[in-house]
């Protein structure tokens, strides 16, 4: 019988559902019926973020299915994601309780900082010349009030590198409880993967099937051949195996879909599991990084001048 894998606990105490929507590009207009039709197939853990510019549209769906009693509030896990105009560190209440007045909830089950990025504060868009040197460890102690009000229930970071996460934790007084970055069978994320086990940090993985419909992305994560012939064995999808992969390794998933067949059949990924051989096969995968966020990289702007100080080095 196969593990279900429904949640995983953190370093809090809370539970995290394994399987949460991705609402990244799913467009304001779609995004809103996409989570009433997650939430009605049985998923408790939606994805925000305030630069997805779609918060309000969610924020109205969940009221509603607050109100006709479709889901409690309690029984949801809603995480929002600080973005990089808002790391100052009185900046960063204020963008939290807009994200929780667009959201219409009176606390967020986790909070993160967006990127080890900053920005000047009202700037638009992704212009090289608003890049401004980050102060994570100021932010984090912005982050930790947040976590000490109770609003943030959790609190953690995304797109940490495994040294930017290990300087995170020389200075944290309430260590992240999350990370969340790109990971999927094509970016396996090994490194970070022992970091957080070693450290009591869940890794939830973004991109988990490799977000086929993002034009800058060049592999195609679903028609690797490893994941295919897995997939065929076991009689399940490309996109169910690669997110079963991530459950097995012990991350939440955070597929996104606006079809509510495929955000049916990504949340079928409980009654069945990859065995320990077809498992290992993923080992073999080749890998390569699929977010390569240029504009975030200058040669004068900012804290990074290539992609590889972003990431240091793990490319
Ligand atoms: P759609 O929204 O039309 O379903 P990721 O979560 O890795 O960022 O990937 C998201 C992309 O993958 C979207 O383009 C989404 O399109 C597509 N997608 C989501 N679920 C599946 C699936 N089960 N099979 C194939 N493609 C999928």
């Amino acid at each position: 019988m196969a593990q279900a894998i429904r949640y995983f606990e953190l370093n809090t105490g809370a539970k995290i559902p394994s399987v949460g929507l991705g609402t990244w590009q799913a467009a304001p207009g779609v995004v809103g019926n996409s989570v009433a039709s997650a939430i009605k197939l049985g998923y408790r853990h939606i994805d925000c973020a305030q630069v997805y510019g779609n918060e309000k549209e969610i924020g109205s769906v969940l009221k509603k299915l607050f109100d006709d009693g479709v889901v409690k509030r309690e029984d949801l896990w809603i995480t929002s994601k600080l973005w990089n105009t808002n790391h100052l560190p009185e900046d960063v209440p204020e963008a939290f309780n807009g994200t929780l007045q667009d959201l219409q909830l009176d606390y967020l089950d986790l909070y993160l900082i967006h990127w080890p990025v900053s920005m000047k504060k009202g700037a638009v868009g992704f212009n090289h010349e608003d890049l401004t040197q980050p102060d994570v460890p100021t932010t984090w102690k912005a982050m930790e009030a947040l976590y000490d009000s109770g609003k943030a229930k959790a609190i953690g970071v995304s797109n940490f590198s495994s040294k930017k996460l290990e300087d995170l934790l020389q200075i944290a007084r309430i260590p992240p409880a999350v990370v969340q970055v790109e990971c999927h069978p094509i970016w396996q994320q090994p490194k970070l993967h022992a970091l957080c086990k070693s450290k009591g940090i869940h890794l939830t993985g973004y991109s988990p099937l490799g977000s086929p419909g993002t034009g800058s992305v060049k592999i195609e994560v679903l028609k690797n051949p490893v994941l295919i012939s897995v997939a065929e064995k076991l009689g399940k999808s490309p996109a169910q195996v690669a997110l079963r992969w991530g459950l097995q390794m012990g991350h939440s998933v955070l597929p996104k879909s606006t079809n509510e067949l495929r955000i049916g059949q990504n949340f079928d990924v409980f009654d069945w599991s990859i065995p320990e051989d077809l498992f290992l096969k993923f080992l073999e995968i080749e890998q390569e990084r699929l977010i390569k966020p240029v504009v975030f990289v200058h040669e004068t702007y900012g804290a990074y001048r290539t992609l590889d100080e972003l990431w240091d080095g793990e490319l």
